[in-house]
């Protein structure tokens, strides 16, 4: 028999792989199922600018068996699987992605799907929000959804400044979206897209991990396990202390620049690692980004102060000092899960688009009540979709006893 799927052609490549993720997705699946029943999304259009991977793939045919027409669009450059928008193209579902598009092209896809005149936009760091409201401002929208934390905190500026033209659900705040996505996603896929990239031996080496968020808890986390001695950079007090409560050592940003071997960014924050950090740097310095956008790591200054550079391996460039050290820069500079493997495992994504395909069901009802302000999922919602996890995954849920409800309600008792 023969085991190599090298053979067979794009778009049926990304269909294996999107049957494989949807067989981890058990969540989602029960949604799908309902919404092929009940048809909450018919009669609507939705516009989604998603990373183009195959868990997205399975949230779009979930939102058409609700009965919504769908267009796709890349949220990130370098984060397309190919073979994903060719099978997605394949069954139908308009798709402009190209893996390593450029800046304009990029911008020209979401016009793309803005152009289907959408109700209900999906986004992913509020790029298509951001067309929407400066250069498209006079077309209509029912609702959005914001999938990742800087989306979220861009949104909620704009909601602040009164200048947000509709309603937005924070999916990003809902608890199965958060807790899990960013901690085991991002903390598993970041490594991976590291380890793919370089194929280093992670015990023994000096981890710095900037941002104790929840995407930076993740990286941290699975890093220690690994063996790596992990450093956080952390700018917020709570945070900086919760991570050395996990047994990590905590440095600025300067100590820890000659202190590591390995610089993982998580922030959503721009120049995390600038000239002065590369400058400290040891000989053989990897580093990477995992948060939304590609400034974390300020690659001009890097590009200026090299005196050469070459890509060395897939994903993986070489820039070379004057003194002659060499420092490694993953997926340029880019979402390292995204753009050196292929993101979060589905078995994370099933909460997330679980969310997501309930958030347009919840937006489509709720539209007469809503105003033009950033929303976070009915907590019943965020509750129904960690009870269905649980289930796939085979735990129990302690029923509380009227005796104990009744207790934990009143103030009446004490010693
Ligand atoms: N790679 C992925 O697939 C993926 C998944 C989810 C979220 N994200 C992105 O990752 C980033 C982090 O997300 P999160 O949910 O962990 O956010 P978070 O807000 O929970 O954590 C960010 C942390 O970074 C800290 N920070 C900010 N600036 C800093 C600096 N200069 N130095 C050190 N620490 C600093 C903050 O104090 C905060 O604790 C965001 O951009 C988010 O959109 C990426």
């Amino acid at each position: 028999m023969d085991h190599d799927i090298a053979d067979i052609s794009l778009k049926d490549k990304g269909h294996l792989r999107i049957e494989w993720a949807a067989s981890r997705m058990p969540v989602l699946a029960a949604i799908r199922e309902r919404f092929e029943k009940e048809q909450p999304l018919a009669g609507y259009r939705i516009a989604a600018c998603m990373h183009v991977t195959t868990e997205t793939a399975n949230l779009m045919l979930t939102l058409v068996a609700g009965g919504a027409e769908v267009a796709l669009s890349a949220s990130n450059p370098l984060s397309t699987q190919d073979d994903v928008a060719a099978a997605l193209v394949d069954v139908g579902i308009p798709t402009y992605a190209v893996r390593g598009e450029s800046s304009d092209k990029f911008y020209e896809h979401i016009n793309a799907i803005l152009d289907t005149k959408p109700h209900i936009v999906f986004d992913d760091g509020a790029d298509t929000t951001t067309v929407l409201h400066k250069e498209r401002s006079d077309q209509p929208i029912l609702g959005g959804m914001e999938e990742t934390t800087t989306g979220v905190i861009r949104l909620k500026a704009m909601a602040k400044d009164g200048v947000l033209r509709y309603p937005i659900v924070a999916v990003n705040d809902s608890a199965t979206k958060h807790l899990f996505d960013n901690r085991h996603g991002t903390g598993q896929s970041s490594l991976d897209g590291i380890l793919r990239a370089t194929n280093i031996l992670f015990a023994g080496r000096r981890v710095v991990v900037a941002g104790f968020g929840d995407c930076g808890w993740g990286i941290a986390t699975r890093a220690k396990g690994l063996g790596a001695d992990v450093i956080v950079v952390e700018s917020d007090p709570v945070r900086a202390v919760a991570a050395s409560m996990e047994g990590h050592r905590v440095m600025t940003s300067e100590d820890a620049a000659a202190a590591g071997n390995v610089f993982i960014t998580a922030t959503g924050n721009i120049h995390v690692f600038r000239a002065e950090h590369f400058a400290a740097m040891p000989d053989g310095s990897i580093i990477a980004n995992a948060g939304h956008f590609d400034v974390e790591l300020d690659l001009v200054a890097l590009d200026d102060m090299a005196v050469s550079r070459r890509v060395i391996r897939d994903n993986l460039e070489e820039f070379i000092l004057p003194d002659g050290r060499a420092i490694l820069v993953v997926a340029e500079g880019r979402l390292v899960n995204l753009g050196a493997a292929e993101g979060h495992p589905a078995d994370v994504m099933d909460m997330s688009f679980a969310d997501q395909a309930l958030a347009a069901e919840w937006i489509i009802e709720q539209a007469d009540e809503l105003d033009a302000e950033v929303y976070t999922l009915p907590e019943e919602l965020d509750n129904e979709v960690a009870r269905l996890k649980l289930e796939a995954l085979g735990g129990g849920l302690e029923i509380l006893t009227d005796e104990q409800i009744e207790y934990q309600a009143s103030w009446q008792h004490g010693t």
